[in-house]
């Protein structure tokens, strides 16, 4: 009989939590060996609450797909709220978890833990290597915090206590339980909304920021919970071979960029709006490339599945399903 870990996926009702249940799900995993609580259950910034939920449930294993999570504007609105939040909830669940026996962790950052100016594609050596970007600074150093904590627990405990925790970066993501706010959405969802509205409201015409020649990697979110479970699934002595005690994380990409232009007349055609793409080329246009180097993961047996048409189908269905007016 196969036995089932005890998995705890921090996050599950957010965009990547959610996915990591269905693929937990539809693999087979029980769903009596998942342990969660929503966040008005478990307030994963409170020390003595993370200590008392891990005590009492004795998970085996550890999915951190909880975070705060924003957009330009929230992270500069409320930098103290970014830091301080996902600094408290990455310490209190993993400092949590080694007290508790977790051998197996996942930590979820993000492709913002690399210098601004960083070479693209960029590699995981690029890692501190530069200045950040300011926008979002204060997230990017919770999250590079949460990588070295993994790091630190590894090389304290790894021989004596088996702790193995493990972090990858996701590229972009987009798909089911995406965020469509109209202010505060990435580019996907933002795309989506703003086409599905033309073509309800038979607009003439739809403008997009910028040049539209801005180049980026976008993964569908269900091939990164499909990432995430096969780096938490491969044999230690594989993941050591391909990662440093210091330099750990592993990037998750589809490892192709798109032009923004593309990306909006791919978002056109799933919607159905059939009217032309302006640009406007005097709002910014933000860094001309972002690309993950996704070689290590390659490397480690995995590659994106969900072509964008695919995935955008499946996104556009989900936001009729949702949040369509
Ligand atoms: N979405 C992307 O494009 C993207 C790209 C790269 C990396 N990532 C990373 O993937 C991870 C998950 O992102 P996501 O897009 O799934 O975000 P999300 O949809 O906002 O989900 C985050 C989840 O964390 C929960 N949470 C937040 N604060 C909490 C707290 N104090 N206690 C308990 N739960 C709390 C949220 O619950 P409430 O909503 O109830 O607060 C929500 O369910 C993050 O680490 C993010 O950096 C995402």
């Amino acid at each position: 009989m196969t036995h089932h870990p005890k998995i705890y996926v921090a996050g599950h009702r957010g965009m990547v939590g959610s996915a990591i249940m269905r693929h937990l799900l539809a693999n087979g995993h029980p769903t009596e060996r998942i342990v969660t609580r929503t966040h008005a259950e478990l307030d994963l910034t409170n020390q003595a609450a993370v200590s008392a939920f891990f005590a009492a449930e004795k998970p085996d294993q550890v999915y951190l797909a909880a975070a705060k999570v924003g957009g330009i504007h929230a992270n500069n609105t409320y930098p103290a709220e970014f830091i301080y939040q996902n600094l408290m909830m990455e310490t209190n669940v993993i400092d949590a978890a080694f007290r508790n026996g977790v051998q197996k962790l996942l930590f979820l950052g993000s492709s913002c833990i690399y210098p601004k100016l960083a070479e693209q594609p960029m590699r995981e050596d690029a890692l501190l290597t530069g200045t950040l970007e300011p926008s979002n600074e204060p997230y990017a150093i919770a999250k590079i915090a949460g990588i070295k904590l993994c790091e630190s627990y590894n090389r304290q405990y790894g021989q004596s206590h088996g702790v193995d925790y493990r972090s990858v970066m996701p590229t972009n993501l987009y798909g089911p339980g995406d965020n469509y706010h109209p202010e505060n959405s990435h580019v996907i969802p933002a795309l989506i909304r703003r086409f599905h509205e033309a073509k309800v409201n038979n607009a003439s015409s739809v403008t997009i920021w910028g040049t539209g020649t801005p180049r980026r990697e976008f993964l569908y979110v269900d091939d990164m919970a499909a990432a995430s479970v096969h780096v938490m699934s491969l044999p230690q002595s594989t993941y050591s071979r391909y990662t440093q005690p210091m330099l750990s994380h592993i990037n998750v990409g589809c490892g192709e960029d798109v032009t923004i232009l593309e990306v909006a007349q791919a978002v056109a055609r799933t919607v159905g709006y059939t009217g032309p793409i302006h640009t406007d080329t005097a709002k910014p246009d933000g860094t001309p490339r972002k690309l993950m180097d996704s070689t290590r993961l390659n490397a480690l047996g995995w590659q994106a599945q969900v072509r964008l048409e695919v995935g955008l189908k499946t996104a556009y269905e989900d936001f009729l399903t949702h949040y369509a007016t």
